[in-house]
Protein backbone atom coordinates (compact mmCIF):
# COMPACT_ATOMS: atom_id res chain seq x y z
CA UNK A 1 0.00 0.00 0.00
CA UNK A 2 1.31 3.78 -1.00
CA UNK A 3 1.04 6.24 1.65
CA UNK A 4 1.47 9.47 2.63
CA UNK A 5 2.34 10.57 5.79
CA UNK A 6 1.21 14.14 6.88
CA UNK A 7 3.25 15.81 9.23
CA UNK A 8 6.09 13.94 8.07
CA UNK A 9 8.61 16.31 9.65
CA UNK A 10 7.13 16.09 13.42
CA UNK A 11 7.77 13.55 16.21
CA UNK A 12 4.88 11.45 15.48
CA UNK A 13 4.79 11.99 11.66
CA UNK A 14 9.07 10.99 11.70
CA UNK A 15 8.16 7.52 13.97
CA UNK A 16 4.88 6.73 11.39
CA UNK A 17 8.45 6.80 8.57
CA UNK A 18 10.59 4.94 10.15
CA UNK A 19 8.33 2.62 10.86
CA UNK A 20 5.97 2.10 7.69
CA UNK A 21 7.92 -0.49 6.05
CA UNK A 22 8.20 -3.10 8.61
CA UNK A 23 4.55 -2.91 8.38
CA UNK A 24 4.13 -3.31 4.29
CA UNK A 25 3.32 0.27 3.46
CA UNK A 26 5.61 2.35 1.41
CA UNK A 27 5.91 6.29 2.41
CA UNK A 28 5.77 7.46 -1.07
CA UNK A 29 5.08 11.20 0.37
CA UNK A 30 6.22 12.83 3.25
CA UNK A 31 4.17 16.39 3.88
CA UNK A 32 4.92 19.28 5.79
CA UNK A 33 5.30 22.79 5.54
CA UNK A 34 9.19 21.98 7.26
CA UNK A 35 11.96 22.55 4.50
CA UNK A 36 12.57 19.72 2.33
CA UNK A 37 9.49 17.99 2.70
CA UNK A 38 6.70 17.07 0.39
CA UNK A 39 4.12 20.01 -0.58
CA UNK A 40 1.29 17.51 -1.23
CA UNK A 41 0.53 14.34 -3.42
CA UNK A 42 -0.53 14.21 -6.85
CA UNK A 43 -4.18 12.43 -7.59
CA UNK A 44 -3.74 8.50 -8.18
CA UNK A 45 0.19 7.82 -6.62
CA UNK A 46 -1.15 7.22 -3.01
CA UNK A 47 -3.62 4.88 -1.76
CA UNK A 48 -4.37 5.89 1.59
CA UNK A 49 -2.80 9.03 4.01
CA UNK A 50 -2.07 9.01 7.92
CA UNK A 51 -2.24 12.50 9.30
CA UNK A 52 -0.81 13.62 12.56
CA UNK A 53 0.10 17.14 11.58
CA UNK A 54 -1.70 19.99 12.81
CA UNK A 55 -5.63 20.78 13.27
CA UNK A 56 -5.75 23.68 10.49
CA UNK A 57 -4.28 20.75 8.11
CA UNK A 58 -6.63 18.14 7.93
CA UNK A 59 -9.79 20.27 6.36
CA UNK A 60 -8.26 20.59 2.93
CA UNK A 61 -6.43 16.93 2.57
CA UNK A 62 -9.08 15.25 4.13
CA UNK A 63 -11.86 16.56 1.42
CA UNK A 64 -8.61 16.14 -1.27
CA UNK A 65 -8.81 12.43 -0.01
CA UNK A 66 -12.68 12.02 -0.38
CA UNK A 67 -12.39 12.96 -3.70
CA UNK A 68 -9.73 10.60 -4.22
CA UNK A 69 -11.47 7.64 -2.54
CA UNK A 70 -8.83 6.97 -0.74
CA UNK A 71 -9.01 5.82 3.28
CA UNK A 72 -7.80 8.47 5.92
CA UNK A 73 -6.34 7.75 9.28
CA UNK A 74 -6.61 11.10 11.65
CA UNK A 75 -4.55 10.91 14.59
CA UNK A 76 -4.44 14.92 14.55
CA UNK A 77 -6.50 16.49 17.74
CA UNK A 78 -7.53 20.09 18.68
CA UNK A 79 -9.99 20.14 15.72
CA UNK A 80 -12.38 23.19 15.56
CA UNK A 81 -15.93 22.33 15.64
CA UNK A 82 -15.32 23.58 11.42
CA UNK A 83 -12.76 21.50 10.83
CA UNK A 84 -14.35 18.09 13.14
CA UNK A 85 -17.43 18.93 9.96
CA UNK A 86 -14.91 18.45 7.52
CA UNK A 87 -13.78 14.94 8.65
CA UNK A 88 -17.66 14.29 9.13
CA UNK A 89 -18.37 14.85 5.76
CA UNK A 90 -15.45 13.01 4.57
CA UNK A 91 -16.51 9.84 6.42
CA UNK A 92 -19.87 9.89 3.82
CA UNK A 93 -17.32 9.00 0.80
CA UNK A 94 -14.16 6.95 2.65
CA UNK A 95 -13.50 5.40 5.69
CA UNK A 96 -11.70 7.64 7.88
CA UNK A 97 -10.13 5.96 11.47
CA UNK A 98 -10.32 8.84 14.13
CA UNK A 99 -9.07 8.63 17.64
CA UNK A 100 -6.91 10.66 19.84
CA UNK A 101 -5.42 7.28 20.81
CA UNK A 102 -3.34 4.85 18.85
CA UNK A 103 -2.26 2.22 21.61
CA UNK A 104 -4.21 -0.32 22.34
CA UNK A 105 -3.50 0.20 26.41
CA UNK A 106 -5.61 3.43 26.14
CA UNK A 107 -8.50 1.80 24.11
CA UNK A 108 -8.57 -1.14 26.34
CA UNK A 109 -8.69 1.87 29.60
CA UNK A 110 -11.81 3.45 27.95
CA UNK A 111 -13.69 0.27 28.75
CA UNK A 112 -12.66 -0.04 32.09
CA UNK A 113 -13.09 4.19 32.78
CA UNK A 114 -16.69 2.91 31.96
CA UNK A 115 -17.19 0.01 33.48
CA UNK A 116 -15.89 1.65 37.07
CA UNK A 117 -17.60 4.63 36.39
CA UNK A 118 -21.26 2.41 35.92
CA UNK A 119 -20.26 0.64 38.90
CA UNK A 120 -18.87 3.14 41.44
CA UNK A 121 -22.01 5.61 41.01
CA UNK A 122 -22.61 9.14 42.15
CA UNK A 123 -20.86 8.73 45.48
CA UNK A 124 -17.23 8.88 43.17
CA UNK A 125 -16.05 12.13 41.89
CA UNK A 126 -14.53 12.11 38.81
CA UNK A 127 -11.34 13.74 37.70
CA UNK A 128 -8.90 13.36 34.70
CA UNK A 129 -5.41 14.58 35.05
CA UNK A 130 -2.91 14.21 31.70
CA UNK A 131 0.47 15.30 31.35
CA UNK A 132 2.46 15.84 27.89
CA UNK A 133 5.88 17.22 26.83
CA UNK A 134 6.08 20.86 26.97
CA UNK A 135 5.91 21.10 22.93
CA UNK A 136 2.47 19.79 22.96
CA UNK A 137 0.11 22.31 21.48
CA UNK A 138 -3.38 21.87 22.22
CA UNK A 139 -5.33 21.40 25.95
CA UNK A 140 -6.20 18.92 27.32
CA UNK A 141 -5.15 16.15 25.21
CA UNK A 142 -7.59 14.12 22.93
CA UNK A 143 -7.05 10.80 25.09
CA UNK A 144 -7.98 13.05 27.98
CA UNK A 145 -11.56 14.20 26.67
CA UNK A 146 -12.18 10.34 25.88
CA UNK A 147 -11.29 9.06 28.89
CA UNK A 148 -13.70 11.88 30.38
CA UNK A 149 -16.40 10.86 27.87
CA UNK A 150 -15.78 7.34 28.41
CA UNK A 151 -16.70 8.18 32.31
CA UNK A 152 -19.70 10.46 31.75
CA UNK A 153 -20.92 7.55 30.10
CA UNK A 154 -20.83 5.12 32.18
CA UNK A 155 -22.29 7.59 34.59
CA UNK A 156 -24.87 7.92 32.54
CA UNK A 157 -24.73 12.02 32.85
CA UNK A 158 -23.97 14.32 29.61
CA UNK A 159 -20.09 15.39 29.21
CA UNK A 160 -20.50 18.34 27.68
CA UNK A 161 -22.96 19.54 30.28
CA UNK A 162 -20.78 18.44 33.67
CA UNK A 163 -16.79 19.10 31.42
CA UNK A 164 -14.97 22.02 33.82
CA UNK A 165 -11.26 22.53 32.19
CA UNK A 166 -9.26 23.18 35.49
CA UNK A 167 -10.40 25.26 38.75
CA UNK A 168 -9.19 29.03 39.89
CA UNK A 169 -10.44 32.16 41.77
CA UNK A 170 -13.88 30.92 43.69
CA UNK A 171 -15.24 27.32 41.47
CA UNK A 172 -17.73 26.94 44.80
CA UNK A 173 -18.07 23.14 46.10
CA UNK A 174 -17.68 20.37 43.35
CA UNK A 175 -21.15 18.76 42.22
CA UNK A 176 -21.25 15.60 42.38
CA UNK A 177 -21.42 15.12 38.43
CA UNK A 178 -19.31 17.23 37.76
CA UNK A 179 -16.27 16.00 35.76
CA UNK A 180 -13.18 18.13 35.54
CA UNK A 181 -10.17 17.84 33.57
CA UNK A 182 -6.45 19.31 34.10
CA UNK A 183 -3.47 19.35 31.83
CA UNK A 184 -0.05 19.62 32.89
CA UNK A 185 2.87 19.96 30.57
CA UNK A 186 6.25 19.49 30.94
CA UNK A 187 9.90 17.76 29.88
CA UNK A 188 9.67 15.09 27.26
CA UNK A 189 6.74 13.01 28.96
CA UNK A 190 5.20 11.43 26.05
CA UNK A 191 1.64 11.31 27.52
CA UNK A 192 -0.39 10.33 30.89
CA UNK A 193 -3.66 9.82 31.57
CA UNK A 194 -5.14 9.28 35.09
CA UNK A 195 -8.72 9.14 35.89
CA UNK A 196 -9.40 9.12 39.08
CA UNK A 197 -12.63 8.08 41.48
CA UNK A 198 -13.02 9.90 44.54
CA UNK A 199 -15.26 8.61 46.99
CA UNK A 200 -15.32 9.70 50.89
CA UNK A 201 -13.08 6.67 52.03
CA UNK A 202 -11.39 5.21 48.70
CA UNK A 203 -10.32 6.23 45.99
CA UNK A 204 -9.27 4.61 42.65
CA UNK A 205 -7.25 5.56 40.11
CA UNK A 206 -7.19 4.21 36.40
CA UNK A 207 -3.76 5.01 34.98
CA UNK A 208 -1.89 4.84 31.54
CA UNK A 209 1.69 5.70 30.42
CA UNK A 210 2.95 5.43 27.07
CA UNK A 211 6.25 4.61 26.80
CA UNK A 212 7.57 5.46 23.70
CA UNK A 213 5.55 7.04 20.32
CA UNK A 214 5.84 3.96 18.22
CA UNK A 215 2.77 2.57 20.47
CA UNK A 216 0.34 5.19 18.94
CA UNK A 217 2.95 5.50 15.06
CA UNK A 218 2.04 1.48 14.98
CA UNK A 219 -1.51 1.84 15.85
CA UNK A 220 -2.18 4.29 13.65
CA UNK A 221 -0.63 2.05 10.55
CA UNK A 222 -2.12 -0.88 11.17
CA UNK A 223 -5.38 1.29 11.03
CA UNK A 224 -4.61 2.21 7.57
CA UNK A 225 -4.13 -1.03 6.42
CA UNK A 226 -7.24 -2.23 8.14
CA UNK A 227 -9.23 0.87 6.63
CA UNK A 228 -8.69 -0.45 3.14
CA UNK A 229 -11.36 -1.25 1.15
CA UNK A 230 -13.74 -0.73 4.33
CA UNK A 231 -16.85 1.20 3.46
CA UNK A 232 -17.11 4.76 3.87
CA UNK A 233 -17.91 5.81 7.26
CA UNK A 234 -16.71 7.14 10.96
CA UNK A 235 -14.32 4.46 12.57
CA UNK A 236 -12.49 4.50 15.78
CA UNK A 237 -9.24 2.53 17.45
CA UNK A 238 -11.72 0.07 18.73
CA UNK A 239 -13.02 -0.88 15.59
CA UNK A 240 -9.87 -1.85 14.31
CA UNK A 241 -8.96 -3.86 17.35
CA UNK A 242 -12.37 -5.40 17.64
CA UNK A 243 -13.16 -4.18 21.05
CA UNK A 244 -16.79 -3.22 19.97
CA UNK A 245 -17.42 -6.82 19.73
CA UNK A 246 -17.62 -8.61 23.08
N1 LIG B 1 -4.00 10.17 18.21
C1 LIG B 1 -2.84 9.82 18.77
O1 LIG B 1 -2.59 8.66 19.15
C2 LIG B 1 -1.78 10.89 18.89
C3 LIG B 1 -0.53 10.61 19.47
C4 LIG B 1 0.43 11.61 19.47
C5 LIG B 1 0.14 12.85 18.93
N2 LIG B 1 -1.09 13.10 18.40
C6 LIG B 1 -1.44 14.36 17.75
O2 LIG B 1 -0.77 14.39 16.49
C7 LIG B 1 -0.44 15.75 16.16
C8 LIG B 1 1.06 15.86 15.90
O3 LIG B 1 1.78 15.56 17.10
P1 LIG B 1 3.39 15.69 17.16
O4 LIG B 1 3.76 15.47 18.58
O5 LIG B 1 3.98 14.84 16.10
O6 LIG B 1 3.53 17.24 16.79
P2 LIG B 1 4.75 17.96 16.05
O7 LIG B 1 4.54 19.42 16.31
O8 LIG B 1 6.06 17.33 16.44
O9 LIG B 1 4.51 17.62 14.49
C9 LIG B 1 3.51 18.22 13.72
C10 LIG B 1 4.06 18.41 12.31
O10 LIG B 1 3.00 18.90 11.48
C11 LIG B 1 3.57 19.87 10.63
N3 LIG B 1 2.52 20.77 10.10
C12 LIG B 1 1.99 21.87 10.68
N4 LIG B 1 1.10 22.46 9.85
C13 LIG B 1 1.08 21.68 8.73
C14 LIG B 1 0.37 21.77 7.50
N5 LIG B 1 -0.50 22.77 7.26
N6 LIG B 1 0.58 20.82 6.56
C15 LIG B 1 1.47 19.80 6.77
N7 LIG B 1 2.19 19.68 7.92
C16 LIG B 1 1.98 20.61 8.88
C17 LIG B 1 4.59 20.60 11.48
O11 LIG B 1 5.54 21.30 10.67
C18 LIG B 1 5.21 19.44 12.26
O12 LIG B 1 6.34 18.89 11.60
C19 LIG B 1 -0.95 16.59 17.33
O13 LIG B 1 -2.24 17.05 17.03
C20 LIG B 1 -0.98 15.59 18.48
O14 LIG B 1 -1.91 15.95 19.49
C21 LIG B 1 -2.05 12.14 18.37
Amino acid sequence: MRIAVLGAAGRMGRMLCALAGGEGLEVVRKIDIAEGCDAGWQTGEIDGVVDFSFHAAVAGNISKAAAEGIPYVLGTTGLSPDEQRSVDEAAKKIPVVQSGNYSLGVNLLLDLVRKAAKSLGAGYDIEVVEMHHRHKKDAPSGTALMLAKAAAEGRGIDFGANALYGRSGEPGERTADEIAVHALRGGAVVGEHTVMFAGELERIELVHKAQSREAFALGALRALKWAKGKAGGKYDMRDVLGLKEG
